[in-house]
C-alpha cells in the first residue's frame, strides 16, 4: 500500500457572520471534514482551513439592529460557529477571519498587483439610494410590485411569483427595505475587475479539467453569454476594508472573501514550524489545492477567483468541487415546517455522528440536491451502524473480555477472510478519493454483512456452552473484532468520535489505512461499552418542534396568524356574482418540471376531468417537482392564458404564504376529484 505522499490544502467556503450554522451548511463541511479526514488516515499531509465570511452590507446592518459593533457581532459569530463545528467533529487545521490583518495584507496585495497588470478600471454607474439612512442600496434592500404581474413586496432584480427579471429601479412603487421610503437615484464611481482579460485563461483553465464536467458545462454557458466586468467596489457606509488609494471606497464583501482561504492558511503558517506560504500558494506552487463549495456560488470561484489569483501572480486551484442543495422530506428547508435545522437545535437532540454517516451515504461526486428524508434517517442509521457494524462487536466483546481476560487469540484462523475485507481497502479507497462517499459505505456495509455472517455461521454463543470448544470461541471472537477493526478504520473518517472510542476500546494508537495490513493476535483488548444508540423517533419530532419558529405552540401561532392579517389585510368585499365569476377547480398535478433558466417557476401539469392545463407557478423555491406529483390542488381554472417568458401559462394554483420557502400549496380532502367545482 505504499504510495507517493501528497501535500494537500482543502477549504471550504466561508461561512457569513451573521447568521447560525444549519444543516444546509453542515452538508459541505461533513463533505470536506470526510475527505480531509480520508487523506490523513492514508498517510497524506493534508491541511483543512476555514474562515468566518464577516463583511458586508447584512453584517453592518443586523449589528445595528442588535444595537451592537460590527466587530462585537462577527466575534460572537465566530465563537458559536466555531463550537457547532467542533461538535459537528469537523476538525479544521485553521479557522480564522476575513474581517484579520491577514486577510486585509492579501486583499490589497491581490488588488494592486492587479491594478499594476491593468486589470481594473472604474466608471460612474447609477445606483439606488436611501437619502434617509445616507447609503447606496443593494438590491436585495429594494423592495416594491413587480413591473409584470404587480406581485407586492418582490425583493431585488427578479420576481417570485411570474419569476419576471428586471432591474431594480423597474420595481413599481419602489421602498428601501432599511428605511421604507423611496430610494432616488444617484451616480457613483466605481472600480471593476476586467474578467474579460483572463477569457483565454480561463478558458484553457476549465478544458484543463479542474472543474466537474457539470460545473464546466455550465460555466461555458456563461461564456457564451459574454464575460462581464466585476464590481469590486462598495460604497460607504460599508463594513469591510477600505480600498487603498480610493477613500471611502470599500472592497466588496465578494472580492476579499475567498481570499480568506490565504489568510487563514497565513494565519497557520505563522503559528506553525516550518509551514511556507509560499510553497503551498506560490505561482510555481506543485502542492494540492482544493475548495469545496455550494453549487450557488460557483461563479466566485470557477470564473473570479482563479482569474484574480492568476492576475496577481498565484496559483491557481487544483480542483473546485461543487455540491448540490439540501432539502429535507424532498422539500426546502422550512421555518414553518421546522426543517430549517440548526446546528445547535440538532445537537440539542441527536448525535452528530448520525448526521455524517446519513449525509455521507447520500454524497456523490455530483452537484445534485441530497435530501433529508427523516424516515429514511431513522432507518439507515438503526439498520447499518447499529444493526450492522457495532453489533459486530458486541456480539464478540463479551466473550473476549469475560472468558479470556481481554486476549485475543494467538492467530487468525481465517486468513483469506480477513485478506478479503483488507483488499477491499484499494477500491474503497478510490471511492473516497473521487468523493463517492455513498458507494464507498455501501461496499463497506457489504462487508460489515459478510462480518455478520461469518459470526452467524460459527455461532459463538452456542460453542460457549459447550467445554471442548473454548478455544475455537476465542478464534471467532478475535476474528469478528479483527474484521470490525478493518471496518472502523474505513469509517473512521466519517465516524471519527466513534473511531477513537473503538481505538479505546480495542487498545490501539490512533488508526492508519496501512495498519490493517495484519490482524491484531495475541493482543489484549478493554472493556466494552455500547459504542452507538439507535435513533429514537421521539428526538426527531422534538428537534423538528423545536425548530418551528413562529408555529412552535398555539400561542405563537395565533401570533404569528394575527401577524400575517396585519401585514395583509384582508380586501374590500366583492360581490356574490364577482365571486361566482372565478371558476376554481379541483385539478390533479400529473407533472411537476423544472423550468430551464427560470429561478422561482415549476411547470405544472393539471388534470381537471378531461382537461390537461400547463401551468408556470412561483413556487420551486418551496417545492421539488416529485413532491407534487399525483397530488391534488385547487386551480384557477377561467383565468385568461397569460404569455409568460417561458410559455403560456393557462390558469393558477393556490397558494399561501409570503413567498420563499414559506409558501404552501392549497390541498383539498381527500375524496375531491379533479374537475369538481369548488364552490
Ligand atoms: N460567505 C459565502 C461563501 C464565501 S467563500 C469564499 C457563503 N456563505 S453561506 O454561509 O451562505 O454558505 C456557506 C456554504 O454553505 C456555501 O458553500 C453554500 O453553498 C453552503 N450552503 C448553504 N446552504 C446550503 C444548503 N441548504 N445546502 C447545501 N449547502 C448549503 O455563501
Ligand atoms: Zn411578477
Amino acid at each position: 500500500m505504499t504510495q507517493e505522499k501528497r501535500t494537500i490544502l482543502v477549504t471550504s467556503a466561508l461561512p457569513y457572520a451573521n447568521g447560525p450554522i444549519h444543516i444546509g451548511h453542515l452538508v459541505e463541511y461533513i463533505q470536506t471534514d470526510i475527505w480531509a479526514r480520508f487523506q490523513k488516515l492514508r498517510g497524506h499531509h493534508c491541511l483543512y482551513v476555514c474562515a468566518d465570511d464577516a463583511h458586508g452590507t447584512p453584517i453592518m446592518l443586523r449589528a445595528r439592529q442588535q444595537g451592537i459593533t460590527p466587530e462585537a457581532l462577527i466575534a460572537q459569530s465566530s465563537q458559536e460557529h466555531q463550537a457547532d463545528f467542533a461538535d459537528f467533529g469537523i476538525a479544521f487545521d485553521n479557522y480564522h477571519s476575513t474581517h484579520s490583518e491577514e486577510n486585509r495584507r492579501f486583499s490589497e496585495l491581490i488588488f494592486e498587483r492587479n491594478q499594476a497588470g491593468g486589470h481594473i478600471t472604474s466608471r460612474t454607474i447609477t445606483q439606488a439610494y436611501d437619502a434617509q439612512e445616507n447609503m447606496f442600496l443593494p438590491d436585495r434592500f429594494i423592495k416594491g410590485e413587480c413591473p409584470r404581474c404587480g406581485a407586492p413586496d418582490q425583493y431585488g432584480d427578479n420576481c417570485e411569483v411570474c419569476g419576471a427579471t428586471y432591474a431594480p429601479t423597474e420595481l413599481k412603487n419602489a421602498v428601501s427595505a432599511i428605511s421604507g421610503t423611496t430610494p432616488v437615484e444617484r451616480e457613483t464611481e466605481h472600480l471593476f475587475f476586467k474578467l474579460t482579460d483572463f477569457e483565454d485563461m480561463l478558458k484553457q483553465w476549465i478544458k484543463a479539467g479542474h472543474l466537474q464536467p457539470e460545473v464546466a458545462h455550465k460555466v461555458e454557458e456563461w461564456f457564451s453569454e459574454g464575460l462581464q466586468e466585476w464590481g469590486i467596489s462598495r460604497d460607504a457606509p460599508y463594513f469591510g476594508f477600505e480600498i487603498p488609494g480610493h477613500p471611502d471606497k470599500f472592497f466588496y464583501v465578494w472580492m476579499d472573501a475567498p481570499i480568506g482561504y490565504m489568510a487563514s492558511f497565513r494565519n497557520l503558517c505563522d503559528r506553525t514550524e516550518g509551514l511556507d506560504f509560499e510553497h503551498y500558494w506560490g505561482r510555481a506552487s506543485t502542492t494540492e489545492l482544493y475548495h469545496f463549495i455550494g453549487k450557488d456560488i460557483i461563479n466566485f470561484h470557477a470564473l473570479f477567483w482563479p482569474a484574480m489569483l492568476r492576475g496577481a501572480d498565484f496559483r491557481t486551484p487544483t480542483a473546485i468541487f461543487a455540491h448540490g442543495f439540501l432539502t429535507v422530506d424532498g422539500q426546502k428547508m422550512s421555518k414553518s415546517r421546522g426543517t430549517f435545522i440548526k446546528a445547535r437545535t440538532y445537537l440539542d437532540h441527536l448525535n452528530p455522528e448520525y448526521l455524517r454517516y446519513y449525509f455521507a451515504a447520500k454524497l456523490g461526486s455530483g452537484v445534485d440536491d441530497i435530501d433529508l428524508n427523516l424516515e429514511d434517517f431513522v432507518a439507515r442509521v438503526n439498520s447499518d451502524l447499529v444493526g450492522k457494524v457495532v453489533n459486530i462487536a458486541s456480539r464478540c466483546a463479551g466473550f473476549i473480555n469475560k472468558r479470556f481476560a481481554g486476549r485475543l487469540a494467538d492467530e487468525c484462523t481465517e486468513p483469506g477472510l480477513y485478506r478479503s475485507f483488507v483488499d477491499e481497502g484499494n477500491d474503497i479507497a478510490e471511492q473516497y478519493e473521487n468523493r463517492e462517499f455513498g458507494h464507498a459505505l455501501r461496499k463497506i456495509m457489504a462487508l460489515a454483512d459478510r462480518a455478520n455472517q461469518y459470526i452467524d455461521a460459527n455461532k459463538p454463543w452456542v460453542l460457549a456452552k459447550q467445554p471442548d470448544q473454548e478455544q475455537t470461541v476465542q478464534a471467532v471472537c478475535s476474528v469478528g473484532l479483527n474484521l470490525f477493526r478493518v471496518l472502523m478504520t474505513y469509517l473512521q473518517p466519517v465516524l471519527p468520535v466513534m473511531a477513537a472510542e473503538v481505538e479505546r476500546f480495542l487498545n490501539l494508537p490512533a488508526m492508519t489505512w496501512d495498519a490493517i495490513e495484519s490482524p491484531l493476535s495475541a493482543h489484549t483488548i478493554t472493556a466494552f461499552k455500547p459504542l452507538m444508540t439507535r435513533v429514537e423517533g421521539e428526538k426527531i419530532e422534538a428537534m423538528l418542534d423545536e425548530s418551528k419558529e413562529s408555529l412552535g405552540s398555539t400561542e405563537a401561532a395565533a401570533k404569528a396568524s394575527s401577524a400575517v392579517l396585519q401585514q395583509d389585510p384582508i380586501a374590500d368585499t366583492i360581490s356574490y356574482e364577482d365571486f361566482a365569476k372565478v371558476d376554481l377547480r379541483i385539478a390533479r398535478i400529473t407533472h411537476a418540471a423544472h423550468v430551464e433558466g427560470a429561478d422561482k417557476l415549476l411547470q405544472l401539469t393539471l388534470d381537471i376531468g378531461g382537461e390537461t392545463r400547463t401551468v408556470y407557478a412561483g413556487i420551486k423555491s418551496a417545492y421539488t417537482p416529485e413532491t407534487l406529483e399525483g397530488k391534488l390542488t385547487v386551480m384557477v381554472a377561467n383565468l385568461a392564458p397569460r404569455k409568460m417568458r417561458f410559455g403560456v401559462s393557462e390558469g393558477m394554483v393556490l397558494a399561501a404564504g409570503p413567498g420563499g420557502s414559506e409558501l404552501f400549496v392549497l390541498h383539498p380532502d381527500a375524496g375531491a376529484q379533479p374537475g369538481m367545482r369548488v364552490k
